[in-house]
């Protein structure tokens, strides 16, 4: 097995090179523009000179504000770069690790006995930001290109990179964070999304996965949880999304069901905040 990582220098990217590497499988790894996802003649050159087995593509365009006046950048990076890499990939016989998002969904929560439940795989998704069309386009493209693929929606993601507990961190100096507590998700390490791509690849059990933490909260319950577990003393103000208004509408209900991982026995996700914890404890030492 050999890996070929596009996006390396992201948080997934990082991750799953770490990932990898501690599992001793041999992987090439890189990021714009060494391989770009939207220029064919890149990545087939990247693929001719590693001959993977497998194509892990952490590669997107995630600034979801900025999508919403960059959206010929945004569908080019998260829908033409898929199909790009999938084609090439299905050329190829070489199997594709893709990752989607809960944008994908309208953020209206499904009701079951009057509560919401969490999204499973088969509902309809019907996503209300450039950045949500994007990446749908993008998974669109990857199945339609034939490539054996694996496609992973995670969300609320963290890792080495800008994210929300670093901003908090940050915001924990000034002493002061107002956070919305009107949004229901799950905070996902990218420790347990990499080790979710580790168990996949090469297993054949190609299709569509969620892959998030287990558990839900907001993103108020997750600050203060942060700030806890930190151990910082932070005046923290729970305000509502009307309140916090940003470009691009954030969903009110993101929590995604792994339903298809527990089904093949492979759903390796920690309970949000246990990985939050091993987090922090990584951050502290980093300072
Ligand atoms: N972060 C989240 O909360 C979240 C939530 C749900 C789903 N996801 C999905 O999870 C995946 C990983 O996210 P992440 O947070 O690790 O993303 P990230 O940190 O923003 O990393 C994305 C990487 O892709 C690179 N890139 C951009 N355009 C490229 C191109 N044309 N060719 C090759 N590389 C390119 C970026 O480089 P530059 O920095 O130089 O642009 C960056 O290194 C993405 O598919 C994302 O949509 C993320």
């Amino acid at each position: 097995m050999k890996v070929l990582i596009i996006g390396s220098n992201g948080q997934l990217g990082r991750q799953m090179q770490k990932s990898l590497s501690a599992r001793g499988v041999e992987f090439a790894a890189y990021d714009y523009p060494e391989a770009d996802i939207t220029d064919a003649s890149s990545i087939k050159r990247r693929i001719l000179e590693t001959a993977p087995t497998t194509v892990v593509n952490c590669a997107a365009y995630t600034n979801v504000d900025k999508a919403e006046t960059d959206a010929d950048n945004a569908y080019r990076i998260n829908a033409l770069g898929p199909k790009i890499l999938s084609e090439i990939c299905e050329s190829k016989g070489i199997e594709l690790v893709h990752i989607s998002t809960d944008y994908v969904f309208s953020g209206d929560p499904v009701l079951m006995n009057g509560l919401p439940r969490p999204y499973i795989e088969d509902d309809e998704c019907k996503p209300s930001t450039v950045y949500g069309r994007t990446k749908l386009a993008g998974e669109q493209f990857v199945r339609q290109s034939g490539a054996k693929h694996y496609i992973l929606r995670t969300a609320w993601l963290y890792g080495d990179g800008d994210n929300f507990v670093r901003t908090m961190l940050r915001l924990a100096e000034k002493g002061t964070a107002r956070v919305v507590c009107d949004q229901i998700g799950s905070p996902t390490s990218a420790v347990d999304l990499a080790n979710a791509v580790c168990g996949l690849i090469g297993t054949g059990a190609y299709g569509l996965y969620h892959a998030t933490c287990e558990g839900q909260c907001s993103w108020y319950d997750f600050a203060k949880k942060i700030f806890e577990i930190a151990n910082l003393r932070v005046d923290l103000t729970a305000v509502t999304s009307e309140e916090f208004v940003r470009p691009a509408k954030r969903p009110a209900w993101s929590v995604l069901e792994n339903a298809r991982l527990k089904r093949i026995g492979k759903n390796v996700f920690r309970h949000w905040e246990e990985a939050l914890k091993e987090y922090l404890g990584s951050e502290m030492k980093r300072s």
